[in-house]
This record gives C-alpha cells, sequence and structure tokens, in this order.
C-alpha cells in the first residue's frame, strides 16, 4: 500500500518530535557522581526511607506529638526515613523537621517539602483553566514563576505543579487545575509552567521543583466522575493525553506524579508501560515519580493488589519512585528486597532519582536554602505580585457575547443595579487549590466598583448555598430560600442596567467536585429569569471553574461576560473589562456545551461515517440537540473587530509550509487578537480529527492598524502518533485553517509532499 511505504519514509518514535529532551550538562555528571557516593553509604532501611513521603502537618503547629501515627513519623524522621513530607509550610516549621532530618538522622540527607501551590501561594493568580484563556504563555510563565517565589519564601521547595491533564469533560471538576481540552495548547502551557516554577535551573534561591500530573489518562474519569475507571485506546494517549507530559518532561520537570486510575486495566501507580516504557526509557526523565495520594493502596480497593506488600512490589516494580501517604514501601520493601520479589538496582534506581533532585536543587549545599524569615515577611503578596496577578485577570476573562455593544458600560451612567451573590463574595473567586492562601483575599466585584467611584445600587438577590458559612464543604446548595428575589427585582426594575454576579462556589470546583449538571447551581437561573421579566439590559458575569450551560443566557442576555475564579484581583479585573479600562482578548480553551448531555464535547473530534444528514435520521447527531457547542474552543470577543485577509500559502525549499494571513483591527478600539491556525488531514491511515490546532500567535494591534502574521508548518504539525506510539508522517491532502476561532475559519487546501 502507498501510504505504509511512504509512511515508513518518515517513521519517528514517540522519543523525538516537537521537543529536544534535556541534554546531560557536566553539573549533571557530577551530581550523579555525588549519588553514587551517597548511595554507597546508605542502608537498605535508609534508602527506602527516601522513597517515602507522609504528610505532616501534625508537625507544623506545636512539638512533634508523642503517640500514635504521628509519633511513628517522628521516630522514622530521626532515622532518616522520611524522604518527602507534604502539608508543612512556613519557615519555621519547615526549619524545625527539616533540622531534626539534617541533625539526627545518621546522613543527615534533607527533605523536600511538597505543597499544592496550583495558582499562586498567598497571592493567587485565575485558575489555571482560567489563565490558559489567556493563550499568553509568558504570563502564564510568569504566573508559576512568582507562585514559586513566594512558596520558596515560606520554605516549600516542590510545588504538585503543573497539572496537565487533557479533560473534554467539564463534569469533572478537575478542570480548572489544567488546560483546557485540547493537546497542542496544553503542551505549550505545561511546558512554560514547569519553566515558572522551576526558573532558570533548579539552584537558584526561588526555583522549586515542578510534579507534572496525573500520569496519565486521568481527565478522561468516564462520565466525568472523578477517581472513576477510564478507558482510553493508546491512539488518544499519544496524541491526546500523553503530549502536555511530555513537554512537562522536555521543560526538566524535577518529578511527576502517577494518577487514580487505571490505563488497560492497570491502576497508574503499578503501570510499568506508563512509568518505565514511555517517561523513564523512551522520554529519557531523569526526574523521580511520586505516587498520587494514596494511589497505592487504592490498588487494593481496584482489585489489583492483594494486600499492602503487594501494593508495595507491584508499585516499586513498576516505577513508581516515592510513596505519598500509602506507607507501603515503609512498611514492606525491605522484606520484599531479602525475598527477592523487588531487586534492590530497583531500590537503588528510585533513590538515586530522589537524591538527584535534592542535590539539583542544592539542598545538600543548604538544606535551609528556603527557610529565610526575610523573603517570608517580604514576599508574600508583594506589589509586583499583585500587580502580575491582575494582569493575568484581565487577559483570562473572555468576553461571549456583546449584543448592540451593551458593553463597556460608562462609568458616569446613573442608576446601575448589581445583582447576585457573588458580587460581593472575596471567597468564591479565590477559587479552590489555595493551600497557603487567606481566606476573604479576594477583591469583590462591588469593592471594586466602589474603589472606581462607580455609582450602583447592590441585592444579592439570593443566597447561593444555605448556612452561615462561605465555605461548607460539601458545598450545600440553596435550593428553597427565594426571600431576596423580590428587592433585587424591584432595584432591576428601576435601573437602566442589570449587572448579575452568578455562578459557582469557589469549591464546587476541584478535586472531588463533579457535577452531573452544569446549569447555574442553585436558584441563581430561576433569578436571572425574574429579573429578566422586568429589566432585559442584563450584564452577566460569571464566576465558575468549568465550562457551564448556559443555553438560556446566551438565547436571552445580550452580555456576557466569562470571568472564572479569576484570584486575589478578581473584581478590580472585571470592573475594568466592565467599565472599558480593559479590552478582553480571552479565548476558551474548553467547550462550552449547550447542555450536559452533550458532554463530552470538543472541538478536535475524529470524523465519523455519518458525519451529515444523508438521511433524517441515520447519522450522528441528536434528535434534541444540536451538534454544536454553545460557545466553540477557540472563542472569544473583544471591544474591537478583526478581519482577516490575504491568507496564503507557500512551499519552502526546506519542504515546510509558509502560511501568511494579514489581520487587521476593523474596529475603533486597540485590542489584541489570539489567531489561531489549524490543520486537517483529509485521508490518512488512521482516522483523523475533523481539525487540530497547530500553531497560534497573540497580536496587538491599534484601530486599523494590519500586521502580516507568518505560520511555518513542517513534520511535526502534519504527523501524527499511531497506536504503537511511533510518529508518521504521511503526505497528501491536507486543509489549512486559520481564524479568531475553532469555528470561524478561513480554509485552503494544502497537497504535502
Ligand atoms: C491528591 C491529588 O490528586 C493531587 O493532585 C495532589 O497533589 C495530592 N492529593 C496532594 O495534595
Amino acid at each position: 500500500m502507498e501510504f505504509s511505504l511512504l509512511r515508513k519514509l518518515f517513521l519517528f518514535s514517540f522519543f523525538l518530535p516537537s521537543f529536544s529532551l534535556a541534554q546531560s550538562t557536566s553539573s549533571d555528571a557530577s551530581i550523579d557522581q555525588k549519588v553514587a557516593s551517597l548511595l554507597s553509604k546508605m542502608t537498605l532501611e535508609e534508602k527506602i526511607g527516601q522513597m517515602n513521603q507522609y504528610n505532616g502537618f501534625w508537625e507544623s503547629t506545636g512539638p512533634a506529638p508523642k503517640e500514635g501515627s504521628a509519633k511513628l513519623k517522628y521516630e522514622h524522621l530521626k532515622k532518616g526515613w522520611v524522604g518527602a513530607v507534604l502539608n508543612v509550610t512556613g519557615v519555621d516549621n519547615v526549619r524545625r523537621l527539616q533540622e531534626i532530618a539534617v541533625k539526627e538522622s545518621r546522613l543527615g540527607i534533607p527533605m523536600l517539602f511538597g505543597s499544592d501551590v496550583v495558582h499562586g501561594y498567598k497571592t493567587l493568580f485565575p485558575i489555571p483553566l482560567a489563565e490558559s484563556a489567556s493563550w499568553d504563555l509568558n504570563a502564564i510563565e510568569r504566573s508559576a514563576r512568582l507562585a514559586a517565589v513566594e512558596a520558596a519564601a515560606v520554605g516549600i521547595n516542590w510545588t504538585f505543579a503543573p497539572m496537565v491533564d487533557i479533560s473534554r469533560d467539564a463534569r469533572w471538576g478537575r478542570v480548572m487545575e489544567g488546560a483546557g481540552e485540547d493537546p497542542y495548547l496544553g503542551a505549550k502551557i505545561a511546558f512554560h509552567r514547569v519553566k515558572g516554577f522551576q526558573g532558570e535551573n533548579l539552584a537558584l534561591p526561588t526555583s522549586i521543583a515542578a510534579c507534572a500530573k496525573h500520569f496519565a489518562g486521568y481527565g478522561f474519569a468516564e462520565s466525568g466522575k472523578d477517581y472513576n475507571t477510564v478507558d482510553i485506546g493508546t491512539y488518544t494517549l499519544y496524541n491526546t493525553v500523553l503530549p502536555p507530559f511530555k513537554a512537562a518532561a522536555a521543560a526538566g520537570a524535577a518529578t511527576f506524579m502517577n494518577s487514580f486510575n487505571i490505563l488497560n486495566g492497570v491502576p497508574s501507580t503499578a503501570n510499568a508501560f506508563l512509568q518505565r516504557d514511555i517517561l523513564k526509557k523512551q522520554w529519557g526523565f531523569k526526574g523521580f515519580v511520586v505516587s498520587d495520594w494514596g494511589s497505592g493502596a487504592e490498588m487494593m480497593d481496584h482489585g489489583f493488589a492483594k494486600d499492602l506488600k503487594d501494593v508495595a512490589k507491584l508499585a516499586a516494580n513498576a516505577g513508581s519512585d516515592m510513596d505519598m501517604e500509602s506507607y507501603a514501601f515503609i512498611a514492606h520493601l525491605k522484606s520484599l528486597v531479602e525475598e527477592g520479589q523487588v531487586d534492590i538496582k530497583v531500590i537503588d534506581e528510585a533513590v538515586s532519582r530522589i537524591l538527584r533532585v535534592k542535590y539539583q536543587l542544592g539542598l545538600f549545599d543548604n538544606p535551609y536554602k528556603y527557610c529565610d524569615k526575610r523573603q517570608e515577611k517580604t514576599k508574600l503578596y508583594h506589589p509586583d505580585h499583585m500587580a502580575a496577578a491582575l494582569d493575568m485577570a484581565k487577559k483570562s476573562i473572555v468576553l461571549l457575547k456583546n449584543q448592540g455593544n451593551l458593553l463597556p458600560l460608562n462609568k458616569s451612567q446613573k442608576n446601575i443595579a448589581v445583582i447576585g451573590p457573588l458580587a460581593t463574595d472575596k471567597n468564591s473567586p479565590l477559587g479552590n487549590w489555595r493551600v497557603g492562601s487567606d481566606d476573604h483575599t479576594a477583591t469583590a466585584v462591588t469593592e471594586a466598583l466602589t474603589a472606581s467611584k462607580i455609582n450602583y445600587t447592590y441585592e444579592k438577590g439570593v443566597e447561593l448555598v444555605r448556612g452561615k458559612t462561605s465555605f461548607p464543604d460539601p458545598v450545600d446548595l440553596n435550593m428553597t430560600d427565594t426571600a431576596g428575589f423580590s428587592q433585587a427585582i424591584a432595584l432591576a426594575k428601576n435601573s437602566e442596567v442589570v449587572i448579575m454576579v452568578l455562578g459557582e462556589h469557589g469549591m464546587q470546583s476541584g478535586e472531588g467536585r463533579s457535577r452531573a449538571s452544569l446549569d447555574l447551581p442553585g436558584l441563581q437561573q430561576e433569578l436571572l429569569e425574574a429579573v429578566y421579566q422586568v429589566n432585559k439590559n442584563i450584564v452577566l458575569v460569571l464566576m465558575n471553574g468549568r465550562p457551564l450551560s448556559i443555553t438560556w443566557a446566551d438565547q436571552h442576555i445580550p452580555a456576557i461576560v466569562e470571568a472564572w475564579q479569576l484570584g486575589t484581583t478578581s473584581g478590580t479585573a472585571i470592573a475594568e473589562v466592565l467599565f472599558g479600562d480593559y479590552n478582553p482578548s480571552g479565548k476558551l480553551t474548553m467547550s462550552f456545551p449547550r447542555s450536559v448531555g452533550q458532554v463530552p464535547i470538543y472541538y478536535n473530534h475524529y470524523k465519523t461515517g455519518r458525519p451529515g444528514p444523508k438521511s433524517e435520521v441515520f447519522w450522528s447527531h441528536y434528535n434534541d440537540e444540536s451538534n454544536k457547542p454553545l460557545y466553540p474552543f477557540g472563542y472569544g470577543l473583544s471591544y474591537t473587530t478583526f478581519s482577516y485577509t490575504d491568507f496564503e500559502l507557500l512551499e519552502q525549499p526546506s519542504g515546510q509550509v509558509r502560511v501568511s494571513v494579514k489581520l487587521t483591527n476593523t474596529g475603533s478600539r486597540a485590542g489584541e487578537e489570539v489567531v489561531q491556525l489549524y490543520l486537517h488531514d483529509k485521508v490518512a491511515s488512521q482516522v483523523r480529527p475533523v481539525k487540530e490546532l497547530k500553531g497560534f500567535q497573540k497580536v496587538s494591534l491599534a484601530p486599523g492598524e494590519s500586521k502580516m502574521l507568518v505560520f511555518e508548518l513542517g513534520s511535526n504539525e502534519f504527523g501524527f502518533y499511531d497506536p504503537l506510539g511511533n510518529f508518521v508522517v504521511e503526505p497528501g491532502e491536507f486543509e489549512i485553517m486559520v481564524g479568531g476561532s475553532s469555528e470561524n475559519l478561513l480554509r485552503r487546501n494544502w497537497s504535502y509532499k
């Protein structure tokens, strides 16, 4: 067959394209020597101790407890049997534990202090899904950098971030932690987040080790239910799930975390195919793999391991190097080695990987590198961090609808009503995964309006949750109390314009927060419709950690602003967009469904045999819903408009294709546009997606200004992974598309030779 011959000409392994993995340097070689020398001095117990991680908050607020498991941990610490702890923060707490490890254990090996610094420590940046909507890789890297600066200032030297799981399912609460549905964009963002956390190199004072997680497939939990079964083929694994992980490895991520799910029936923690074959062998990853919290012991619940000893054997042999909170390695690895069930080489390799990261961080030179009280005093909430957080928050906002140019509003306008429970909320905009933050520290929308001297009147309208606490967990929604409706309706009746701030409680997304409905929670939809009855001039500001199905709002409400959970400076960013101080430029990185029944819905789906209505009934569609999302991937409006012209393709002598297009700002305001480039492989040896993102540029233009943009496409972009993980590039017919959204594109055909 013609194809198979041609593809052989271009056969690569999964190892090769996109990014070249970091080469060893001489300092790597000297670290390797130090590791080998230290390893030769360690007893088996001390080696296994390095592979053991405890949750250590019990130590952080007082002297080491003398009883129970806490006492055991303390004894282990003194023996050098704890390689890392998590959730111990604050310079004094970290120093105190580090001193025990360094001064009281025989070899004095310093510990790693891990924490989930996901979108900032004290200064909170937008949740990662929101940041991804900026498509601004430098700004995203800066957020990670500043998060690392604050984390390093409180003793943390290892963050369990970035989460690089691709997900197509908005029901899954953890989509807030990721970069959306696309592997190309996801890989770019993963690369920059790792670079941000780790800085120029790990030895620098504010560099902390990153952890790409959750390896792998966790974002494909069936029915969007967290921790559920994952059942994907290797074709999707290689093309969709793995690219961001590979990019994280290429960026030099010091660590990876495995995941709770199974892949091909094998839990990730015991998955040698993922951890050994792909990550360590094919990609040449030199860091270590930590299990997810208890993911080892959970293999017993999976019915995959019969007891904790089995857990230790399966996990270690499969390449899990450190055990987070399963207590399996510390309890059983010694006897497993003695019985010959785990080779000592497995232990030596894992420990070498862990020690290597500690050397890279400079912890052997200075175990208290991250214990500087001056840094702790000066770096948290630093004004530069707050300014960067505000900039990032503005960049993350997506304008979804703006009928009749209702936005931006006029600052001198009188009679503005502000309605909705989230308008005054200072907690929910901080989002989930905020281990170090102070409660109620986000700027509320109403506070920002007051600060900008906007004349408004506020009515809450409805409580989002029941009870007095603002962080009930699990979130206990108010489904009955409509007492506030009448005041809100009365206010709206007498106002010229109504800003409604609605959405999700800050704890409705994140780990363990799956939802079966994507509607506005509680009674907010009812409130929206009731207000609409008396005043149609509504600007809906959404705060949420995932795409919502807001079809009714799209049909009725003239202006809709997606403001996610934007972190500490949330309200200010929103006010600047509403009143035109900032022209929004964000574009969605996850499709918004019309209804939850469409989920999983994503732009880069494979082609089917029945794509269009050849008959009324027998084609791939719903009888009661459109196939289209409400808002597609890549979509987002601006207060100005852009035109795309002069779209040309030119073959280069190198065989690359030069794609050029002219972008013009056709409106009357300066603005930014995310120009997107997509490919479609028309006929291939595997069924290919209808389109795939293969390039983008964020461009800023003055009114009337034009710019010629150029993209280069080559084998990396035209190729794909076959189900065995080989990268194949097949000559043939393609479509090349450019535009400002995955659904609004100029198209040209191209024969790739
Ligand atoms: C479980 C989560 O899945 C993981 O992402 C996190 O890093 C660990 N807990 C530690 O908090």
